[in-house]
């Protein structure tokens, strides 16, 4: 947590937070701002080409850094592709900004160890993503069969390379709803078991069976991405009055019981938990297609979703933890030195249901009240 002072006003009163006539008190009264170092996001899509210049403004607009995932077409495999990447995506910055794209090397069955540590060591990447073959979007490429790697998980343990995971089974006889709780048992316990010092981050966890799992482990080991829509949605969403290609990602949305999970366990603060919001565009006739591709762009509204979801759960205090300092922190860097406002206007906020480009943009099933009110640099 940051020391006292710095989130500087929720609209309560310290003396507020105890006894019965507290709570009603807290009840009644609305939070109306709060002040935290900027966020970063720590798992985003950010494509390439002309998608790239359309959608690096949303996210350069709310978080100081991200975490870039590599699954282009062709993936990011080696450092040199990394850095030519990464200098596309300043190049398509709006002017003046100072968004830093953090990379990400992309794992096959032939990853190059010496390449990825080689590049990790100047810098280019921050991290490696293992996609199982076939799970999710662009991840043909992606690992057969991860007991191949151990070379490659040895090197990373080593130089404390984190690895980044795609955590789900695509074995045809598990379920969709239960790929991720089974890559838990099958494949994640066990690379742990056989890679102890290796840290890992499970990327946006859907399910209380991941919450759990990483409650368990050590944070400096083990830590995890939560969505805004895994957040602020369950699978009904995707079944409302007809089909809801706008609200199909992998890992799938799943039962209300599980959102809980991941609510309960992003609004405690705790540090294995941080925000990524896994915004992934894709062309709308993409989405809305007979074989619809898996995404939710939500870059536009993910900080006011994120927001929301917290001050329903009553939870503001422990948004900066969440949002601004335990991804930082698990990824060994400062936290950004910015620190900006976001006020909550009594009236919901009006936001556009697409981009300029014409990609969705992702809504809660809920009204968003809050957006930035100033920077203090
Ligand atoms: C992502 C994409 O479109 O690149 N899709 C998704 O549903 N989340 C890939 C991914 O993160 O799984
Ligand atoms: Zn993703």
């Amino acid at each position: 947590m940051l020391p006292a002072g710095v989130i500087a006003d929720h609209g309560r009163h310290p003396g507020f937070r105890t006894g019965p006539a507290a709570c009603y008190i807290l009840a009644a009264m609305k939070s109306s701002q709060i002040t935290i170092p900027q966020p970063d996001d720590w798992h985003v899509h950010l494509r390439d080409d002309a998608m790239l210049s359309t959608v690096v403004p949303d996210t350069a607009r709310h978080f100081a850094r991200a975490i870039v995932m590599p699954n282009l077409k062709p993936a990011i495999t080696h450092s040199a592709a990394a850095a030519e990447y990464r200098a596309r995506i300043l190049a398509a910055l709006p002017r003046g900004s100072t968004f830093e794209p953090l990379m990400v090397c992309y794992l096959t069955d032939h990853t190059d160890a010496t390449d990825l540590s080689a590049g990790a060591a100047q810098g280019i990447f921050t991290a490696a993503k293992l996609y199982p073959a076939g799970a999710t979007t662009n991840s043909a490429a992606g690992v057969t069969d991860v007991t191949k790697l151990d070379n490659v998980f040895e090197a990373m343990s080593v130089s404390q390379v984190p690895l980044l995971v795609h955590g789900e089974v695509v074995d045809d006889d598990i379920d969709v709803f239960d790929r991720e709780a089974v890559f838990i048992e099958r494949i994640l316990a066990p690379l742990r078991a056989r890679h102890p010092q290796l840290r890992i981050v499970l990327e946006h966890i859907t399910t209380a069976e991941a919450v759990a799992y990483v409650a368990a482990a050590d944070p400096d080991l083990l830590a995890a991405t939560i969505t805004p829509h895994h957040l602020s949605v369950n699978r009904n969403a995707m079944f409302q009055g007809g089909l809801r290609p706008h609200m199909y990602c992998l890992p799938i949305v799943k039962r209300e019981r599980h959102r809980r999970a991941l609510e309960s366990a992003a609004c405690s603060g705790d540090s294995h938990y941080f925000l990524g919001t896994d915004s992934a565009p894709h062309p709308r006739a993409d989405k809305e297609s007979a074989c619809g591709c898996a995404g939710i762009y939500n870059s536009p509204t993910a900080l006011a979703t994120y927001l929301e979801v917290f001050e329903r759960a009553n939870a503001l205090d422990n948004f900066s933890a969440f949002a601004a300092e335990n991804g930082a922190r698990f990824y060994r860097l400062p936290l950004n030195e910015t620190l900006v406002t976001y006020t909550r206007s009594q009236t919901p906020l009006e936001t556009a249901p697409v981009s300029e480009s014409g990609v969705v943009i992702f809504q809660p099933p809920f009204a968003l009240h809050w957006q930035e009110l100033k920077r203090d640099v």
